[in-house]
């Protein structure tokens, strides 16, 4: 196979997660053309990847089907990780719906239209809304509530036409609530480790509104990033994964794991108040059925991780 055939178009490749496929790709011996129109990315790490001589980096925009039907151009492959977050849908659908809706049509009928062997779509536990049961697994009710989730939603059905249409072979990953190095500090479900680690680097205990009975399913972004590579290479294909760990772990689990993380000797303070207890946790049967993938880190190890890299950094 030569080169030009080996090139994975990465969109949103300079965001967290894509500054963790990316370098995953490279160790393979893939090519990448990131697509990217830099709202989030990270322009060091870019230009380190750049300076490989295998990443490009086309600084444009999926609301142009255009501009990525041409750049696309020669790829063997595609992953789409493009997108605007789920609170920005909610205070500004428009931008929302052009992103995260229009900017997936744009990318999977250009993937479509010009062949390519996979596309692999970053899709989303939101996908389901509030379960009613736990483990949730794929072929649960979908209930997306917000913009965002509804464009993650309607992504995986319009991958479900162009496969009937034009024979697009594609995986639609859920992901569930992905941590790690490089995350945003703003992230929408992950904040609540950095609220918790910052308080706790003060010596001040982590603050649980109710009894911390919320509970989320956090999967480490290097067990992301090797699902989009084994989705990308798998055999079998043409349906939604979860990926996550399978273990729920609640608000109060996790003021557990960072106090001893950051270890300092202290207690959680519960905020009395009711609140609105949501669950997650995935099921991930069809993931090792699928694609062969497993978690690797588990959440112990991973924050423990973090909050080293991040007390020197
Ligand atoms: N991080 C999570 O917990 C999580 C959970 C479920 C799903 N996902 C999905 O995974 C994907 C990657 O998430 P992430 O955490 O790396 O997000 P991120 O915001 O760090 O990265 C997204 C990237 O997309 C780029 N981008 C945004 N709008 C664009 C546009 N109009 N045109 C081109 N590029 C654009 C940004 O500049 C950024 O580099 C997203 O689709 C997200 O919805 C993430």
């Amino acid at each position: 196979m030569s080169s030009s055939q080996r090139t994975v178009f990465v969109t949103g490749g300079a965001g967290f997660i894509g500054m963790h496929v990316v370098p995953m790709l490279l160790e393979r011996d893939y090519k990448v053309r990131i697509f990217d129109n830099m709202f989030r990315g990270d322009r060091d790490k870019v230009a380190e990847l750049v300076a490989t001589g295998n990443v490009e980096l086309i600084d444009q925009d999926v609301r142009y089907g255009g501009a990525v039907q041409n750049a696309m151009k020669g790829c063997e492959s595609v992953i789409h990780l493009a997108a605007v977050s789920i609170n920005k849908s909610v205070s500004d659908p428009y931008e929302s719906v052009d992103i995260n809706m229009v900017g997936n049509h744009n990318v999977f009928a250009a993937a479509a239209d010009q062949g390519v062997r996979r596309l692999v779509y970053a899709s989303s536990a939101s996908v389901y809304g509030d379960p009613k049961k736990l483990p949730m697994h794929e072929d649960d009710e979908l209930a997306p509530l917000t913009p965002y989730c509804i464009a993650k939603r309607s992504g995986e059905d319009l991958l479900g036409f162009y496969e009937r249409t034009k024979g697009l072979s594609w995986v639609g990953l859920r992901f569930f609530n992905v941590y790690g190095p490089g995350q945003k500090t703003t992230a929408y479900y992950t904040s609540v480790i950095n609220h918790f680690v910052n308080r706790l680097r003060q010596g001040l205990p982590p603050v649980i509104d109710g009894k911390g009975e919320q509970s989320m399913d956090f999967i480490h972004v290097t067990d992301i990033a090797r699902s989009v590579v084994a989705a990308l290479e798998s055999e079998k294909a043409n349906v939604p994964v979860n990926i996550g760990t399978g273990i729920d772990t609640t608000v109060a689990d996790l003021a557990k794991i960072l106090i001893n993380a950051v270890g300092v000797d202290v207690e959680p303070t519960f905020n009395p108040r009711d609140v609105l207890v949501s669950r997650r946790a995935a099921d991930i049967t069809r993931a090792k059925e699928v694609l062969g993938w497993e978690p690797t880190i588990s959440v112990e190890d991973g924050m423990n991780e973090l909050v080293k890299l991040t007390a020197t950094t």
